[in-house]
């Protein structure tokens, strides 16, 4: 069973959005779960505005919680899909081995190999930013959902 982790920093509008989508591409064969790497948001649910975009395309993240990347992620996921430069600094910060580094990768370099494109964090911003990340994220979801399956 392959396992697949999400990760942003806050864990409320990036990852869960990502953990959706891509959940709704994959059978049940495959685990899909979300993280931050900052403690911020523990326990918290997704950004209302994550929800409002994911219910536009037909999908309900409003249960999921938020929680913080820990170092058990490295035995527990097959691959780690990280949302920015920062984020892949701060999970890499934490990886025992070249083995654990080798599951983290940049999401957008699924659709833009190699450039590591970033997704940008739409917290401070409006509306459309979670639009923006919804079309970058869904993209990328397309692309795993095709290697994988
Ligand atoms: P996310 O967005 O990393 O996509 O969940 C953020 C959410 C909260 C904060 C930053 C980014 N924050 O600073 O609280």
């Amino acid at each position: 069973m392959t396992k697949i982790l999400m990760v942003c920093l806050g864990n409320i509008c990036r990852s869960p959005l990502a953990e959706g989508i891509l959940k709704s591409k994959l059978s049940n064969e495959f685990v899909v779960d979300s993280a931050g790497t900052a403690s911020y948001h523990i326990g918290s649910p997704p950004d209302i505005r994550s929800v409002a975009v994911a219910k536009k395309y037909g999908l309900d993240i409003s249960h999921l919680k938020g929680r913080q990347f820990e170092v058990s992620d490295f035995d527990t996921f097959d691959l780690i899909y990280v949302m920015n430069e920062s984020n892949f600094q701060n999970v890499v910060k934490l990886a025992r081995n070249p083995e654990d580094i080798g599951k983290v990768k940049m999401i957008l370099n699924e659709v833009h190999p190699n450039k590591n494109y970033e997704v940008p964090d739409p917290y401070y911003g409006g509306d459309n930013g979670f639009e923006n990340v919804y079309q970058m994220l869904d993209e990328a979801c397309n692309n795993i959902a095709e290697q994988l399956q």
